[in-house]
């Protein structure tokens, strides 16, 4: 194919990217979006303190905006995120106990409940393991309420939106370390008891090299009989252009890796501020990341 969108198509992937609903103003980001992308995933949009800014009361208009555009451009969505420790509103930021559990499973069945049917695969717990050596969970008030939070989002997910891909999503996760290992014994007693999770995320923000064991990483998982996907990929550094494309051949190796989304469309877009990550540059140019890429689709 002649686009990043066609060409993972050819080998039965998508190809995806964030969106920021107040770009879709801008014809030089449409365009790009239009021409090259079959996935969407909202940036910021389906976050908690977007869609319940108070407590049960829902907004959903960035985030429709954002589905209305893919869908009408025959594009999947990516929904992101159910839960997250951050980018909650404030009102949830000092909940604790059984009330904010039962906060969190009604977020769950609105957010979900509302998007039924149209969603590919969410983001239903987003970073919830801790960094470094511990392979504890984070501290968080969701972590607070109890052990058991996340398989009771996971199946709150499933009964709000029976045909969405269920994920649990996190970063530095790339290699295999003892962050993975613990998400990885996570999955694995989950598939063991019947709880639903159908797909892993990896993040993978990067920053000049990719562990060498990325690919083994995503196929462990991948053994566990969940799909897995690259959710938010991003890779500054002068050696961009090849880490780029060892990710996607890692994926394309992966028969489980059903897609690559990168997190935002020109290096402008991203979060990451001057450092540049992104296949696009601010004048939307392809860069040499990008055919790097497209080369190794
Ligand atoms: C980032 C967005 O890109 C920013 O616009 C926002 O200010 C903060 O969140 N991991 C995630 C994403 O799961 O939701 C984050 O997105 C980047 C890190």
């Amino acid at each position: 194919g002649t686009t990043l969108g066609t060409s993972a198509a050819e080998r039965g992937r998508y190809f995806g990217t964030a969106v920021a609903a107040p770009k879709l103003n801008d014809s030089v980001y449409t365009t790009i979006l239009n021409r090259e992308f079959n996935s969407v995933t909202a940036e910021n949009e389906m976050k908690w303190d977007a869609t319940e800014p108070s407590r049960g009361s829902f907004n959903f208009t960035s985030g429709d905006r954002i589905l209305n555009h893919a869908r009408q451009q025959g594009m999947s969505v990516r929904g992101h995120a159910l839960l997250w420790h951050n980018q909650q509103p404030g009102w949830a930021q000092s909940m604790e106990g059984s009330s904010l559990r039962s906060a969190m499973t009604n977020h769950i069945t609105q957010v979900a409940g509302h998007y039924r049917g149209q969603i590919h695969s969410w983001d239903v717990v987003n970073e919830a393991f801790a960094d470094g050596t511990s392979g504890a969970r984070r501290d968080s008030n969701l972590q607070r309420t109890g052990n058991d939070w996340i398989e009771v989002a996971f199946r709150t997910a499933r009964a709000a939106d029976p045909n969405a891909k269920l994920c649990y999503n996190d970063y530095n996760t790339d290699g295999i370390n003892a962050k993975s290992n613990a998400i990885y014994n996570m999955v694995r007693d989950f598939k063991a008891r019947g709880v639903p999770i159908d797909c892993v995320g990896f993040q993978s923000h990067l920053t000049n090299s990719v562990p060498s064991d990325y690919q083994a990483n995503l196929q462990r998982f991948a053994d566990l009989g969940v799909d897995v996907q690259i959710t938010e990929l991003d890779i500054s550094g002068s050696n961009q252009a090849n880490v780029y494309a060892t990710v996607t051949r890692a994926c394309l190796a992966v028969a489980r890796c059903t897609g690559i989304t990168v997190w935002g469309i020109r290096d402008s877009d991203s979060w990451r501020t001057g450092q540049n990550p992104l296949l696009f540059d601010a004048a939307g140019n392809k860069k040499p990341a990008y055919t790097a890429v497209l080369n190794a689709l």
